[in-house]
């Protein structure tokens, strides 16, 4: 969380970084600022607010500048406040800093830097004073690597240095990429702030960081031995994302599932074919398979068990917040880890974790190039393309789809080989029935799914959705669970949503434990005419998981709800 730009060059600083900053937003919208550096001084703007509405009060387009730094924040230290917002400033002025991460000694440090004049309750402001403090015989280098020794917990951070008018950056434990453009250098939590500019990035290792000379681009291990970097070239479509005709991303994204899901399709029969049966070989080899992941990546996951241990291969899926308190990964494990944006923090460390004790590394992701792509023996790119929603949709149901080609790879099971079309009817000829549904559930305040076998996965991430995005309080949960304690709740017209695949007739007696307790029952089935359901039923976990995002998109529609940005949350937690 919290997206960080920097930018040497010869284009308009404040313009880049403003550009740039758009594109990281997804990384958390409460706050954001800019630092350019123009004679010699540091220009520094900040306000509270989302990007587009507080825009004109970070321009410093005049100011002629060739090196700054942005900055777009998800409060971790300190309320949402100018205050609290980056990028901060040294007590002399020479410096300004932002920071993504979460530096656990900063009180430590901070009581160790004595008289420094703080006006923020951030961790990050800290650094900036130690760089300061530490840079006085003149060398920042050396400032930089003395912090890199001292500090403890995670970081990726620009520091803007107005006396040599350069910048620098560090990295530990949050990503940092760097676009090597002809009009500059691009400094960013990620490769797509830059897209417009370059195709060719380096990414910065743990422990690593990164200075301009003349206008090359140096890296450097903590110790500040030269490390030699080969720029990576991406291949990416230079348009912006935008909306089109769509009033929300969120929307625009369901829309696209059929056709993301055609391209993904393609790709494992082709380009990733190779990558599929490797990933195969590996889940047969293995003694151990432990999925990992969280949010909706770990409802993908749950699936991914479901499909396994019909396939005859056992697996496990661990929240990875939780997976060193639960997990036994050793030399005979593969790990699965399963992350849309690839950079989520809780899962890098059971990635790591998982490593030092030996096990293989087989991940599902879809931002090229990931942190977690990169640390993977082989790596399934679920192809979906940027999801700027903070809600994953598209991204669920390519991660579903991978994992489903996987386990039929493995026992030959059937799927089906025109899923895409059938979505685009499920999208289509549902909209008219799931608004009339919005309406009728718009002023619930609990609500509860259930489902059983392949739809249970589905009833919790139905559930994720409504309470990210309609603030619906949403339980999803096993149909077969109600009787032994939920049940409790079930009154007259409780909203109880129903998943029920064909030729899963054991949830019907669920269905009717909850009728015959007064629950308003909403049957998501083949066999429930109101809805429309392709025919084959491996399609099942698919089309209801989109009912429910319809179904959620069209409620915070109705109550106004800011559907794209929901409060308090960022799409990549790169936080632990
Ligand atoms: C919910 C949602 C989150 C993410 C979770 C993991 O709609 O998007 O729950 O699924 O933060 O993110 P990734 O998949 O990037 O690791």
């Amino acid at each position: 969380m919290c997206g960080i730009a920097g930018y040497y060059g010869s284009g308009n600083t404040c313009e880049v970084l403003l550009n740039s900053l758009k594109r990281l937003e997804y990384r958390g919208y409460d706050s954001a600022g800019i630092a350019v550096s123009s004679d010699f001084e540091i220009h520094i703007k900040k306000a509270v607010g989302e990007l587009d509405d507080i825009k004109s009060d970070l321009d410093l387009k005049d100011k002629k500048s060739k090196a700054g730094i942005g900055h777009t924040r998800w409060a971790t230290h300190g309320e949402v406040s100018e205050e609290n917002a980056h990028p901060h400033v040294s007590c002399c002025g020479r410096f300004a800093l932002v920071h993504n991460g979460i530096l656990e000694n900063w009180e430590e440090m901070k009581r160790e830097l004595g008289e420094h004049r703080f006006t923020s309750e951030t961790d990050s402001e800290v650094v900036v004073h130690f760089i300061e403090q530490r840079s006085q015989d003149g060398c920042v280098e050396t400032a930089i690597r003395e912090f890199m020794k001292e500090a403890k917990g995670s970081y990726s951070i620009a520091v803007l240095d107005s006396k040599r008018e350069e910048v620098f950056v560090m990295k530990n434990g949050s990503p940092m990429a760097i676009g090597i453009g002809s009009d500059g250098l691009f400094f960013a939590s990620d490769i797509h702030a830059f897209s417009e500019h370059t195709e060719n990035v380096v990414f910065l290792d743990d422990n690593e960081y990164a200075t301009v000379r003349g206008s090359e681009l140096v890296v450097k291990n903590h110790k500040g031995k030269i490390v030699d970097k080969q720029p990576k070239t991406i291949k990416w479509s230079k348009k912006s994302p935008n909306k089109k005709n769509f009033e929300h991303y969120m929307y625009k994204e369901i829309n696209e599932i059929p056709s993301v899901l055609r391209k993904l399709e393609k790709t494992l029969d082709r380009s990733q074919k190779n990558d599929l049966n490797k990933f195969r070989d590996m889940l047969k080899e293995h003694e151990k398979i432990i999925f990992t992941a969280s949010g909706t990546s770990y409802h993908a996951s749950l699936l991914g068990v479901y499909f396994l241990q019909k396939a005859g291969i056992e697996a496990q899926a661990l929240i990875a917040s939780e997976f060193k308190n639960y997990e036994r990964a050793d030399d005979k494990t593969l790990l699965v880890p399963v992350s849309q944006s690839g950079e989520t923090k809780d899962v890098i460390e059971a990635v790591n974790h998982s490593r030092k004790k030996g096990a293989d590394i087989a991940s599902i992701t879809n931002v090229p190039h990931s942190t977690i792509e990169r640390m993977s023996d082989v790596n399934l790119r679920i192809n979906a393309g940027q999801e700027i929603c903070v809600a994953a949709t598209k991204t669920f149901i390519n991660q579903l789809y991978t994992i489903m080609r996987l386990s039929s790879s493995i026992d030959g099971a059937n799927y089906n080989a025109d899923l895409a079309n059938a979505l685009k009817n499920t999208i289509q000829k549902n909209e008219d029935k799931i608004k009339e549904l919005a309406e009728e559930l718009s002023d619930e305040e609990d609500l509860y799914i259930i489902g059983k076998g392949e739809a249970y996965p589905i009833a919790r991430e139905i559930a994720l959705k409504l309470k990210e995005i309609a603030y619906i309080h949403a339980e999803g949960m096993m149909a077969g669970e109600l009787k032994h304690g939920t049940l409790a709740l079930i009154e007259d017209n409780t909203p109880v949503v129903s998943l029920i695949p064909d030729g899963n007739s054991s949830i019907a007696s669920n269905v009717k434990e909850v009728e015959s307790r007064g629950a308003n029952t909403i049957k998501l089935s083949p066999h429930n005419k109101d809805f429309w359901f392709p025919e084959r039923n491996e399609s099942f976990v698919f089309a209801s998981t989109i009912l429910g995002f319809l179904l959620t998109y069209w409620i915070a529609k109705r109550n106004g709800l800011p559907i794209d940005k929901p409060r308090n949350l960022a799409k990549s937690v790169t936080v632990q």
